[in-house]
């Protein structure tokens, strides 16, 4: 059996750098490693849909900014195809048959989806799409028989609902699917990178995310109004780093060579850090330091998406060969399913066989 990569992402707005540390600097690099024998990266349009049903045209918009996002992080279509998820009409097929391995209270159960219902405040009146997208999300993984799936810690419960009806299908309807292992950041300032205010969620309402489309001046002015430790008020002062979002930030970017490069003064984050614990850094320097980093980090992300953005034909185009090639593999699995699940009516010999002896004996 081979190694096979399927994540993907809601094309409800830019990325930003939480997707970037959270899992597409990790897809690029998975990417790069040659390991892995198909990599299948799919804009979740038909899943932003379950939430966004009100609004078509903001999905419909931004599918194309996730797609140079994408590329502009080096995606390469040449190793990995990006596929747009409501080209794959057998993914909505799947997700029919798999519903009934799963139950109501199972779904209620799904921390994510319970957190999103309160975010929402759908409380009392939840779209049933929505309610199943973890189903439907089942699908999208199972449908390219993927063993491997990077996505960021939210992601967990979808993983464990896959796993079980990939162990509820098999065990049914006889082995068919295979089980997919979450892929998570190693480090846990890139398992949840907070807003630059501080804040655990970024969302473009609080202006707190960082995009990986931001232009220098705007990254400049993000990260010098980042939170810090507000009881750090004088140079001399010892300050704190757990809930700094400076030092989370440099956790989730930093490397030597950046030392190197922008702070030869310390040889790593470490005693960066201990300078700041002990007294006598200030915060406008740690800034400067983390404006430099993630600056050498999206300066080449910002110029390869520019490139792309001069041809969308071409990204529309590759976002097309990219489904054709996703849609045969899932049918391939879906006639797969139907055969385990012996809803293949007319290709069943056996079945034609069977009944023709039975009905002769009338
Ligand atoms: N739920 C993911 C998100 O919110 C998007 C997604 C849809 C996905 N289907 C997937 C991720 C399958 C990994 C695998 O971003």
């Amino acid at each position: 059996m081979g190694k096979i990569i399927l994540t993907g992402d809601r094309p409800t707005g830019k990325l930003h750098v939480g997707h970037y540390v959270g899992s597409l600097k990790r897809r690029v690099q998975l990417q790069n490693t040659g390991d892995y024998d198909d990599i299948f990266i799919m804009i979740a349009d038909a899943q932003a849909l379950t939430d966004n049903s009100d609004n078509p045209e903001k999905v419909r918009q931004n599918i194309i900014e996730v797609a140079l996002d994408y590329l502009a992080c080096g995606l390469d279509p040449e190793k990995s195809t990006l596929f747009i998820q409501s080209q794959i009409p057998e993914l909505c097929e799947l997700s029919f048959y798999y519903m009934n391995l799963v139950t109501v209270s199972r779904l209620q159960r799904n921390p994510t989806v319970k957190s999103e219902i309160q975010m929402r405040k759908f409380e009392a009146s939840i779209p049933v799409g929505f309610f199943t997208y973890p189903i439907s999300q089942a699908a999208d993984i199972t449908a390219f028989k993927a063993t491997t799936v990077p996505v960021g810690e939210d992601q967990l419960p979808m993983l464990e609902q896959t796993k079980e009806i990939v162990r509820k299908f098999n065990s049914v309807y006889g082995d068919t699917l295979v089980e997919p292992e979450i892929l998570l950041p190693q480090n846990s300032a890139c398992l949840r990178l907070p807003g630059t205010d501080g804040k655990a969620k970024m969302s473009k309402s609080l202006g707190n995310c960082i995009y990986l489309s931001e232009e220098p001046d705007m990254i400049k002015q993000k990260v010098f109004s980042m939170f810090t430790d507000p009881t750090h008020i004088r140079v001399e002062d010892p300050g704190k780093i757990e809930g700094n979002t400076v030092f989370t930030y440099l956790d989730a970017f930093s490397t030597p060579e950046h030392f190197e490069e922008f702070l030869p003064e310390y040889a790593n984050l470490e005693e960066l850090k201990e300078h700041y614990q002990r007294g006598g850094l200030g915060d406008m320097k740690v800034k400067r330091f983390l404006n430099n980093v993630i600056q050498a980090e999206l300066e080449p992300i910002r110029n390869r998406r520019k490139e792309y953005q001069k041809d969308i034909p071409y990204v529309y185009e590759i976002l097309k060969k990219g489904s054709e090639k996703a849609e045969e593999v899932a049918a391939k699995t879906l006639s797969e399913v139907k055969h385990s699940m012996k809803i293949n009516y007319f290709e069943d010999m056996d079945l034609i066989r069977e009944q023709s002896e039975k009905f002769k004996e009338d």
